[in-house]
């Protein structure tokens, strides 16, 4: 059975003593063999929680990385560099990121084939925003985001890869999207990656993102194709993260 991941996404939020308080719960915590999470915590402190984690199904994501590997590159932080200190993800394509910090397709897909060369696992957030969805655009929005990946790499660079899919418009809002939906977007990723030459869908992962929390993950969660939940506001308060772990341990 495919293992169910949570994935964490911290964004610009936490503290040395909140990230220190938050792991100590964590690693008490039972989580069953089946379930992983992934913790996204702002890079800076990324090794100090490597060196807090002692539980073997909790791992460590960064939520970016720069598209160059070194050089003058003032500020930026390097895929190399977390393959250093032992950081094992890397979320890609983030619609934050795609929206203020203009990041195109193109340049995602180039940052996502730097990833998978590293040996990390890359995870690649697709989908529509509320005008798109309105317009019935977001499978054709997710292909163009898959495309963009596949006409760089090849379809086969998708095995052992983790896609989000994550409706902007859901993003933060309280407003999720209904399980079936999701259900039939997470299938159509699956299929489309199939379709351009990638043969195992046991390899590819596709987790839902936006407003999840304890109260919702259980109907995402009984959907055949969605492999796990991507949290933003509801991870940064461990009752609630600790709840949506209870939930997925018990699938
Ligand atoms: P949210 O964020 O759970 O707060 O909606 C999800 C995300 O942006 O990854």
């Amino acid at each position: 059975m495919k293992k169910k991941l949570i994935i964490a996404n911290w964004k610009l939020n936490g503290n040395k003593v909140s990230i220190l308080n938050f792991l100590n719960l964590l690693n008490k915590h039972d989580i069953e063999e089946k379930c992983k999470i992934i913790m996204s915590f702002p890079v800076i402190y990324l090794y100090l929680a490597k060196t807090i984690i002692y539980k073997k199904n909790i791992f460590l994501g960064a939520q970016n990385i720069d598209v160059n590997l070194s050089g003058p590159f003032t500020g930026e932080i390097s895929v190399n560099m977390l393959k250093d200190i032992g950081i094992d993800y890397v979320i890609l394509g983030h619609s934050e990121r795609r929206k203020y910090h203009k990041e195109s397709d193109t340049l995602i897909a180039k940052k996502f084939e730097l990833v998978k060369k590293a040996n990390l696992i890359p995870i690649l957030c697709v989908g529509e925003n509320k005008e798109e969805k309105k317009l019935g655009q977001t499978q054709e929005v997710c292909a163009r985001q898959l495309n963009s990946v596949i006409s760089i790499c090849g379809p086969q660079i998708f095995n052992d890869t983790i896609i989000a899919y994550e409706p902007i418009w859901a993003i933060g809002s309280g407003e999720t999207a209904t399980p079936s939906s999701v259900q039939k977007i997470h299938r159509f990723i699956k299929e489309y990656i199939k379709k351009y030459g990638f043969v195992n869908s046991d390899k590819i992962s596709v987790q839902y993102g936006g407003s999840v929390d304890e109260n919702n993950v259980a109907q995402l969660l009984y959907e055949a194709d969605i492999d796990g939940v991507l949290v933003g506001g509801a991870s940064l308060n461990y009752n609630k993260f600790k709840k949506i772990i209870d939930i997925v341990n018990a699938f």
